[in-house]
């Protein structure tokens, strides 16, 4: 089993993360703050971090909360390599709003001053706030994923332009390198070209290893061609099943073997020792936002709610008068822990309305749920949000780490040093003539 850590503001994956006791409420500008996270994740054997981008800041309400994501995913992954020795390290790079050349070069240094440890998340980005910091209308899904598919090959084929034996550096012959063999790519397409070559060498995985992000035909598409890992995004096993075989059929119409896509949905988690303990804590991480979120749930369950009642568990005539949305995934959880009996303030408090799957409680719920996936082939791996960093990961570590090794799970140490290797990723120097 895969298991990737999501480090985005430095605070956590809840919104009042920045405001809890013990935290640094400047984390949003602290390097240490993320390296000791990234440090945290390593010691519990992650395979990888991600940190996801815009980029540019996608403002929740920044009068309240921070923004979602790192200063820059670059410079924050660079201070983590430095500071780490085994674990992945994957960000974000639009495909849409660089230049190849420019992404080619971010990423290769990266790997190589990480000993073979980066992954480039190649995802598009589809938001008018983010191309408008490029002064830019969001372009069609047409002309993004068309880019996406130039960009991805070039920039793997600048990868490969400096020969994997080309670096001589012997100083007693005077030779630095094979000149032959770092040459040109000269590759022209209908969105992007460039000339090369890059003057990068091989790093211990070769080069690094491509990710996207999503679940549309398109990413299908994309990833199929090039991606040996995807984020994903799922609230049911059966979802996240039909996810994964998508884009493993698409892997074969490449030419691939599926094996080689390894599908990772996102998990939430509150860590506590029991039930109580962690719906205290998440209500409060989330109180302040009760009132929009009894909004919402009305709307999920199809069903009036009172924030007067929010300490009294739903009515029969409420229980059996709703009726889950048909378009909200999280609907018939919602549904299924109020029939439980749980008070309002604590169905929300389960995380109900979160992003994905959110476990609140002892770490053998996060494990039985990992494992419930990962048996049902519904997932390679996870990738973990936790509410509040600076002790969230250490209680994953402490508390769902040793259960998912003790049920023959998850690995009991790195396997190697580079991120190819905790894949299980093939050996792959510049692009995969296959595809
Ligand atoms: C789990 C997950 C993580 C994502 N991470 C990012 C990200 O870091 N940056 C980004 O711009 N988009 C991200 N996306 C958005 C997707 O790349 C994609 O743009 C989105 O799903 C819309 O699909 P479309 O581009 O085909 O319209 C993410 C999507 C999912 C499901």
């Amino acid at each position: 089993m895969l298991i990737g850590l999501h480090l985005g503001n430095g605070y956590g994956s809840q919104p009042g993360a920045w405001r809890m006791p013990g935290v640094d409420p400047k984390s949003y500008t602290s390097f240490d703050a993320r390296v000791k996270q990234a440090q945290a994740a390593e010691r519990g054997k992650f395979q990888f971090i991600f940190l996801p981008d815009g980029p540019g800041a996608i403002m929740a309400d920044i009068e309240t909360e921070s923004p979602n994501f790192n200063l820059d995913v670059m410079l924050t992954l660079a201070g983590v390599a430095r500071e780490t020795e085994y674990i992945g390290l994957v960000a974000t790079g639009s495909t849409t709003f660089n230049e190849p050349f420019n992404l080619a070069r971010q990423f290769k240094a990266l790997d190589i001053m990480s000993h073979g440890r980066a992954g480039w998340n190649a995802i598009t980005s589809s938001g008018e706030d983010v191309a408008a910091n490029y002064g830019m209308r969001i372009p069609s899904s047409e002309e993004r994923y068309g880019r996406a598919h130039e960009v991805v090959q070039l920039i793997q084929a600048l990868w490969g332009s400096w020969g994997k034996d080309a670096w001589v550096h012997n100083q007693e012959s005077g030779q630095f390198a094979k000149q032959d063999q770092i040459v040109p790519i000269n590759l022209q397409g209908k969105f992007v070209s460039s000339r090369g070559p890059l003057y990068i060498p091989p790093s211990e995985q070769g080069q690094p290893i491509i990710f996207h992000a999503g679940g549309s035909p398109n990413a299908h598409e994309l990833a199929g061609r090039f991606a040996n890992a995807v984020i994903g995004a799922a609230f049911t096993i059966e979802d996240a099943r039909a996810q994964r075989n998508a884009f493993r059929e698409a892997a074969k119409r490449y030419g691939r073997n599926p094996d080689e896509i390894k599908y990772i949905p996102g998990l939430m988690t509150t860590i506590a020792k029991d039930r109580r303990t962690a719906l205290d804590r998440r209500i409060q991480l989330t109180e302040h936002l009760f009132p929009q979120r009894v909004a919402y749930l009305q709307r999920m369950l199809g069903i009036s709610l009172d924030y007067a009642h929010l300490n009294e568990p739903l009515s029969n005539k409420q229980l059996v008068a709703a009726n889950p949305s048909p378009y909200d995934p999280r609907s018939s959880n919602a549904l299924k822990i109020a029939k439980e009996g749980w008070s309002l303030r604590d169905v929300l408090a389960h995380g109900v309305i979160d992003y994905h799957p959110v476990i609140v409680g002892p770490g053998i719920e996060a494990a039985d749920h990992m494992q419930a996936w990962f048996e049902a082939g519904a997932a390679d791996g996870f990738w973990i949000s936790t509410d509040v960093n600076a002790d969230g990961i250490d209680a994953f570590v402490d508390e769902v780490v040793p259960i998912l090794q003790e049920r023959g799970l998850f690995h009991l140490d790195y396997e190697g040093k580079t991120l190819r290797k905790h894949l299980g990723a093939p050996e792959q120097y510049g692009i995969d003539p296959r595809v």
